[in-house]
């Protein structure tokens, strides 16, 4: 029998506002939100104060509330949260990356000691239910790998950028339209996309991952020759979330802009909008496309969330549990791209084999294969004058005598001046 849920709602803000309107308006479901907790007194809300608390425990010390969902902005209380409500016999529903990246087998093995459901659609991707169709489509069929635009900001502003505007005019157009922060970082830097990774990387390849071992750079410093460069060649560029397998039984995963052409799915895929590839063995290439945040978009997912959890629904993590885990590996070569105002960079960028080189008084590239392994050891959204995007190459194994080879002792001088 479909289970009825009491929730308690920490959270009214985009998306906890959103969720409570969006259960009003659906007469499907068996939910009802008895209490809501939030942090800030005095604000002013949307519907009546006394619908609110300030104190966690009116919801988690409520025997009567039987699920918890989790919209807060602060992943630190966030896990106080659900942790608690896991002790107390609840499920819980969250929409919190970074949280679940950080946290992910810790609060998997708290759930299930506490025998309750742990599920968070939200938090990756937003509207598109990747999280469950990996899980349960794409049981049976080894996937080879994913590519996600997994953040709507960084997708709205490298459209922009390619219709030529510069960053700095398509970030602040972005944040007029609400798609971006005031602090930009963790979406421009790709932080974001990164948590979403590290949760699909647990789904899809039952691998976990510390952020730190998932290399993470963004889109912060592109400049206008750049995208030309881009467009002049047929290029789109995208931020993607990449995990491929390689070798006999490895995982690459990073987050960085990858130059796309044409015959690339997600090329048409612009704007504020998210977009997984999914490429399995059996099912060749498949893409889910919609929107990756806003009210709406994003409570359809927590809600649908909900009505799984009616039907005692949780995730079985069963890519975890195949006899031989595949390994997560930063030990690969791509091909890249790299821009910059600095000619010397350029000209000492360690490449393992460099392809092509342009120089001039302005505006300098090179492009060439470089072992990924050494090129994650640099801070490159620090680098504000260089653009590095991947080029639509594969991720090929790295031969030793190959990292061997390369020099980076100038470059690295350079990058202390
Ligand atoms: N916005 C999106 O489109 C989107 C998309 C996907 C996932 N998410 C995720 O969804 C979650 C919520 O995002 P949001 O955009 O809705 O955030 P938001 O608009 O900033 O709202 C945050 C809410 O959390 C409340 N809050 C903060 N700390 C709290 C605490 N310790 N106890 C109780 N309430 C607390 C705030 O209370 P006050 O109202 O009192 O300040 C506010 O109502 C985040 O994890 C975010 O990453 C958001």
């Amino acid at each position: 029998m479909r289970k009825k849920l009491k929730i308690g709602l920490f959270g009214f803000g985009c998306v906890g506002q959103g969720l409570y309107e969006v259960l009003n308006q659906s007469q499907l479901l068996d939910a009802k939100i008895e209490k809501i907790v939030v942090k800030t007194k005095g604000k002013k809300r949307a519907i009546a104060e006394e619908n609110f608390s300030y104190i966690a425990d009116d919801i988690l010390e409520d025997p009567t509330i039987n699920c918890v969902v989790e919209l807060i902005d602060d992943a630190n209380a966030a896990l106080d949260i659900v942790l608690k409500a896991f002790k107390k016999g609840k499920h819980v529903v969250s929409a919190n990356k970074k949280l679940i990246a950080e946290n992910l087998d810790l609060l998997i093995q708290a759930a299930k000691d506490a025998g309750v459901s742990f599920v968070y659609e939200a938090a990756v991707c937003g509207s598109i239910p990747i999280i469950r169709n990996i899980e349960e489509y794409y049981n049976n069929d080894a996937l080879s790998g994913l590519e996600g635009i997994c953040n709507g900001t960084t997708n709205y502003i490298l459209t922009k950028t390619g219709e030529g505007k510069s960053y700095d005019q398509a970030l602040s157009e972005a944040q007029e339209l609400g798609f971006a922060e005031s602090d930009p970082t963790l979406d421009v830097d790709g932080f974001d996309a990164k948590y979403k990774l590290q949760i699909l990387l647990k789904h899809a390849f039952g691998i976990t991952t510390a952020p730190k071992d998932v290399f993470n750079y963004g889109i912060r410093h592109i400049k206008i020759n750049d995208s030309n460069y881009a467009k002049e060649k047929g290029y789109r560029i995208k931020l993607f979330s990449k995990a491929h397998r390689i070798g006999p039984n490895q995982i690459a995963g990073f987050v960085a802009p990858h130059m796309i052409y044409s015959n690339h799915q997600a090329y048409h895929v612009e704007n504020e909008f998210n977009a997984v590839v999914v490429e399995a063995l059996f099912s060749d290439q498949q893409l889910f496309v919609g929107k990756g945040a806003g009210s709406y978009p994003t409570a359809s997912a927590v809600l649908s969330d909900i009505s799984a959890l009616t039907f005692d629904y949780q995730y079985e993590y069963k890519k975890s549990k195949v006899a031989e885990l595949p390994a997560f590996t930063n030990n690969f070569k791509v091909k890249v791209y790299v821009g910059s105002t600095n000619r010397s960079l350029i000209r000492v960028f360690p490449f393992i084999q460099r392809d092509e080189i342009f120089q001039s008084e302005s505006y300098n590239y090179a492009t060439g294969w470089v072992d990924f392994g050494q090129i994650r050891k640099y801070n490159f959204n620090q680098e504000e004058s260089l653009f590095l995007a991947i080029l639509p190459e594969p991720i090929v194994t790295l031969c030793k005598d190959e990292s061997d080879s390369v020099s980076s002792e100038e470059f690295e001088t350079l990058l202390e001046e």
